[in-house]
């Protein structure tokens, strides 16, 4: 057989091998491979191409030829097979990424306020309708602040009332409210009435103490102040915070910067005073420390305590959510469960 006749068979024999390998391909990418194996720049034509110099001057162009028909079909065929596999792929795809309108989708919560922060707002509410506007101080404390101008000396032992925790000799993380009294009379004209709601620290956790917790302070100042005065105002905050019938006791008690000092009851409001669970069957609850604003709280401040009365009180916000929602474990309010915070 002479060399043309052969390289014909050759050729021939590499197209139908090309023909089967491209029909036989499953995917657009493995027909794209067959086409790189047979139609590539190493691929079997190529390999091919290289044997034609034993052809003969004119037998060459016309080899040529051929190769390039074959070429040709081939391509031809190739994109044909890749229109139809591809949109076999397409079809196969959408079918696949076919979305159920009918399944439920995934159920977006509404965030809402947390109940802690709507009992600040309820009281601010409350107590902005008699005149008291917000002051907010700052959460670590000058030791002078938190204790000294309140009439707690160093070596005093109601230190002890509260476990503080120390940022170093000079500064604690604030234990209480009161000290927005000591930056209100440092700061402000008087007569004044403030309210400072916020966070305040305790080194103590069980199922009625946090280590981080809320209060809400108030202080009022001017020429005569008196005991009545407090009451009257904390008999109003019942009202308005817990109902109409809700009624108010005070049990005499210490606070260093209060003299005299008290502490405040309301009837419970969730058993209507008859005795209940929240009310340890006494029918009160107990929600404030209150009393008159000691001299030598004005004498720190560097006002003259012969001039100025005040009366004061601090409430424990946490408390007043538990007993205004009947909430049994206040660490709760620190889980950021949604489906307990959903409930307000
Ligand atoms: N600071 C007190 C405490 O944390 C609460 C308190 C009692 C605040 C009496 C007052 C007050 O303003 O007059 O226990």
């Amino acid at each position: 057989m002479n060399i043309y006749a052969m390289l014909q068979d050759k050729l021939q024999a590499i197209r139908e091998e090309a023909v089967a390998a491209f029909k036989a391909a499953t995917s657009s990418k493995d027909l794209y491979d067959q086409k790189v194996k047979y139609l590539g720049k190493k691929g079997s034509f190529s390999e091919l191409m290289k044997e034609m110099g034993k052809l003969s001057k004119d037998e060459r162009p016309k080899f040529g030829q051929l190769v390039n028909e074959v070429k040709n079909t081939l391509e031809d065929l190739f994109k044909e097979l890749t229109d139809a596999l591809k949109e076999k792929e397409l079809n196969a795809s959408l079918e696949d990424e076919r979305i159920d309108m009918s399944l439920p989708g995934n159920r977006m919560r509404l965030g809402k306020k947390h109940p802690i922060n709507m009992v600040i707002d309820e009281l601010v509410d409350i107590f902005s309708r008699i005149g008291f506007s917000v002051r907010l101080g700052p959460l670590i404390e000058r030791d002078r602040y938190n204790f000294e101008a309140l009439n707690i000396p160093a070596d005093h032992p109601a230190r002890d009332m509260q476990d503080t925790f120390y940022i170093d000799e000079q500064h604690v993380l604030r234990t209480q409210t009161s000290p927005i009294q000591i930056h209100s009379l440092e700061n402000e004209s008087l007569p004044l009435r403030v309210l400072g709601p916020g966070a305040v620290f305790r080194s103590d956790y069980d199922v009625s103490h946090l280590p981080m917790f809320h209060q809400i302070e108030g202080i009022l100042v001017d020429k005569e102040v008196s005991m009545a005065d407090l009451k009257g105002i904390l008999a109003y905050f019942a009202k308005e915070f817990f109902g109409p019938n809700v009624k108010i006791r005070l049990r005499p008690s210490f606070f260093p910067f209060t003299e005299p000092s008290a502490e405040v009851d309301c009837s419970c409001a969730v058993c209507d005073a008859k005795g209940c669970r929240m009310c340890g069957h006494t029918g009160w609850i107990e929600v404030a420390g209150c009393g008159l604003v000691h001299p030598n709280v004005f004498k720190e401040a560097g006002l003259d305590a012969e001039k100025w009365q005040g009366l004061a009180f601090g409430m424990g916000i946490e408390r007043l959510a538990v007993v205004k929602y009947g909430v049994r474990d206040i660490r709760l309010f620190n889980e950021n469960d949604m489906d307990f915070l959903g409930q307000f």
